[in-house]
C-alpha cells in the first residue's frame, strides 16, 4: 500500500504566494503516479480545501454532453447541472475566461448553490480548444480572491491537464 504524501507545514502567517506554491507541489506529487482522473482530481479538490483559507466549497464542474456535471468536490452537496453560459461557471466555461467574483450578489445569474458563499473564482479547463471542465472555489467572505489567485489557480489547473484522462472524464 501506498503512503498518502502530507502537505508541508506552512509556517504561520505564510504569505499567499507560499501557500500556492506549497499547494502545487502538493497537487504535483499527489497526481504524479497515478492515472485514474477521478481519484486525482478528488485529491485535488481536497488539497485545495485543505491548504486554503476562507473556502466553503472548492472542486470541478466536467463537461458532459452539452452541459457542466458536478465532479468531485468538497464542501456542502452542490448544483448538479449548470448550463454552459449560466452561472459563474457556465461563463467561465463559455468564455474560456477566468472569472474572479469579488461579490456574488453582484454577478447576473449567479447560482447561489450554498447561501454562504459570497465570493467565487471559476477557472475554466481547456484541452484543445475545447472546453472539458471548471475548477470552482467559493468563499464565505467577500473579496477572497484577486489576480495572484487566478494566476496561481491557472497555473495548477495547466499542471493537471496532462495528468487527467479528459475524455474518460467527459463521457456522458
Ligand atoms: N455559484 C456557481 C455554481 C456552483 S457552486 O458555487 C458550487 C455558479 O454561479 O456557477
Amino acid at each position: 500500500m501506498h503512503d498518502v504524501p502530507v502537505l508541508e507545514p506552512l509556517t504561520e502567517g505564510a504569505s499567499k504566494n507560499e501557500r500556492y506554491l506549497a499547494l502545487r507541489r502538493y497537487v504535483d506529487v499527489l497526481t504524479a503516479d497515478e492515472p485514474d482522473w477521478l481519484a486525482n482530481l478528488a485529491n485535488v479538490s481536497a488539497a485545495i480545501y485543505q491548504q486554503l483559507p476562507d473556502l466553503n466549497w472548492a472542486g470541478f464542474y466536467l463537461m458532459r454532453g452539452t452541459e457542466l456535471v458536478l465532479g468531485p468536490f468538497q464542501g456542502r452537496p452542490a448544483c448538479i447541472r449548470i448550463a454552459i453560459g449560466r452561472g459563474v461557471c457556465g461563463t467561465a466555461a463559455a468564455t474560456q475566461t477566468s472569472q474572479v467574483v469579488p461579490d456574488v450578489s453582484q454577478f447576473p445569474g449567479h447560482i447561489a448553490c450554498d447561501s454562504r458563499s459570497r465570493s467565487e473564482i471559476v477557472v475554466p479547463i481547456v484541452v484543445d480548444g475545447r472546453t472539458v471542465g471548471v475548477l470552482d472555489l467559493d468563499s464565505d467572505k467577500l473579496r477572497t480572491f484577486d489576480i495572484e489567485d487566478r494566476r496561481a489557480l491557472e497555473t495548477i489547473v495547466n499542471d493537471l491537464m496532462p495528468r487527467i484522462d479528459w475524455a474518460a472524464a467527459t463521457r456522458s
